[in-house]
């Protein structure tokens, strides 16, 4: 938080939302998918992969904001399972985007002590998108700062089926499947995420009420933030504005709004006999 005040101009508009923020109640973690690059490039007869590039711009901004205002994790969704069917110039077109992107953010990432690590079925990519990524991995692997996850090839329900084969595959080598139990736990460890918490707070831009197949695991209790802000559009004001609206939710994870833990006062109960008592009809 402390670097995001020093980055900005008191004063000025996202000085001003910065400072109503409360740092003790940040979301740790922040998801977004980043929607709208296509309808942005339309609006200004672009072709399409002028959107994404513009969108870009729109991730360099997120990420370096994420990482001054402190966050622990920032995932963004950057190319689902199901975008294959896009057509082949757009797909390849996004390939030179990422590596052009990963080749201009290395200082930028290092700078801010971000490490960046790629989610989803990699071994997919073309090669040399792989060979780009690994390298940022590496170089970035022992960056204590935030973690960047970029979720490419990315598929909720793929992710969970890799869970699940992997767990039977360990469990196979060590010989214990008759006893194995599939647990909350065991999942979670195995999840591309794992070691980071949930996200709290799900962004997602172009004003669409879907999840795409994101995170299904993982945004469990997640705070939903939609916005018509196009990709491109979204610029560090709309992300402030994001986790403001989120310090102002109740999350209450199934429980109770007022219960003891949040207010530190004593609730009231009814007696067991009272609630036995309850006519039902
Ligand atoms: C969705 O917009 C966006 C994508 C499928 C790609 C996102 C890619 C970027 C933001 C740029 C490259 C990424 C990184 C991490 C450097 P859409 O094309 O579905 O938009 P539309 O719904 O308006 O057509």
């Amino acid at each position: 938080m402390k670097e995001l005040l020093q980055a900005l101009t008191p004063g000025e508009r996202d000085w001003r939302i910065a400072t109503q923020l409360d740092p003790k109640r940040l979301p740790a973690h922040v998801a977004i998918i980043m929607d709208g690059n296509g309808r942005w490039a339309r609006q200004r007869n672009l072709p399409r992969i002028m959107g994404h590039k513009a969108g870009v711009n729109a991730v360099r901004t997120t990420v370096e904001t994420c990482a001054q205002l402190g966050l622990e994790a920032l995932t963004l969704y950057a190319f689902s399972v199901e975008n294959w069917k896009r057509p082949r110039h757009e797909i390849e077109g996004l390939w030179r985007l990422l590596r052009f992107y990963l080749r201009g953010e290395l200082p930028t990432l290092m700078r801010n002590d971000i490490q960046l690590v790629a989610i989803g079925r990699l071994e997919s990519l073309p090669d040399n998108v792989q060979n780009e990524l690994q390298s940022v991995m590496d170089k970035t692997a022992a960056n204590r700062g935030m973690r960047l996850n970029l979720a490419i090839n990315y598929g909720g329900r793929t992710e969970l089926l890799d869970a699940v084969n992997a767990i039977l595959e360990n469990a196979k080598l060590e010989g214990n499947l008759d006893a194995l139990e599939i647990t909350e736990e065991g999942i979670s460890s195995h999840l591309y995420t794992t070691g980071l918490k949930d996200p709290d707070l799900l962004i997602r831009t172009s004003g669409e009420m879907r999840i795409s197949n994101f995170l299904l695991w993982q945004i469990a209790y997640a705070e939903l933030f939609v916005t018509d802000t196009l990709w491109p559009d979204f610029k560090r004001t709309d992300l402030l504005e994001a986790i403001f609206d989120f310090q102002n939710r109740e999350r209450r994870f199934g429980g109770l709004a007022c219960g003891p833990a949040l207010t530190g006062e004593s609730p009231v109960y009814m007696l067991e006999e009272e609630v036995l008592e309850l006519p039902l009809a």
